[in-house]
């Protein structure tokens, strides 16, 4: 499979895929946000890594990048990063889901709402993509505004519950999706 797309700029932000050289860059964003990040990323009771750790996490990154998988990005305004996102290809053949989180310092700005718009925009390019989706915890109310405010349609909630991975997360995901063909008809 051909690597996702790695760059975009859009609506004043750019967003570029995360490389292996930018691990001290990844660890200080993230270190700056370990409690705000705590309540619904899983992933966070893992941090702060160490730096050898986070070179390591970003070469597995890149090597799944390179062989057509997922890319994750860094969102960056005015040459400042302010958050992190993604197309992630776990949601089945002909579909992309997109992730994200910002910086603290930032919130309330639209910049995932604005992040989120180009690369819904970006994976339409993608040979094959018909479908993006934003899954998030059925609590996380600011995350639901992004898909919502993007014009995303309510799917429901995910079939499965999950066991739940941090403070806040429920187990229960609301799934939003957008088709090809309502995005380009909007
Ligand atoms: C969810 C998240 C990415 C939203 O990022 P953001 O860039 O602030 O979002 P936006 O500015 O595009 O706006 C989203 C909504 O949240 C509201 N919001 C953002 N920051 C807020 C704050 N500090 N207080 C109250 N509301 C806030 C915005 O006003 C907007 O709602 P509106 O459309 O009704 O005005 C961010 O809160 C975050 O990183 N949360 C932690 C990680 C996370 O939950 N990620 C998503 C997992 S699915």
């Amino acid at each position: 499979m051909e690597p996702l797309p790695e760059h975009l700029e859009h609506d004043g932000l750019v967003l570029r895929r995360w490389t292996e050289a930018d691990a001290a860059l990844v660890g200080d964003l993230v270190a700056a946000n370990i409690e705000h990040l705590r309540p619904y990323m899983p992933w966070i009771e893992h941090e702060p890594l160490t730096i050898e750790a986070r070179r390591a996490l970003q070469r597995g990154w890149d090597e799944v990048w390179s062989a057509g998988g997922d890319v994750m990005l860094g969102v960056f305004e005015d040459g400042v990063p302010v958050g992190s996102s993604g197309l992630h290809r776990r949601i089945g053949e002909g579909g992309l889901e997109i992730g994200y989180w910002v910086h603290v310092d930032h919130l309330g700005k639209g910049i995932a709402r604005r992040a989120s718009s180009g690369l819904t925009s970006l994976a339409f390019t993608v040979p094959g993509i018909d479908r993006v989706e934003i899954h998030h915890d059925l609590t996380n109310v600011r995350s639901r505004r992004i898909p919502e405010q993007l014009g995303f349609h309510l799917i429901g909630r995910s079939k499965e519950p999950r066991t739940p991975q941090a403070p806040a997360d429920t187990g229960v995901d609301l799934v939003w999706r957008m088709t090809r063909h309502a995005w380009l008809a909007r």
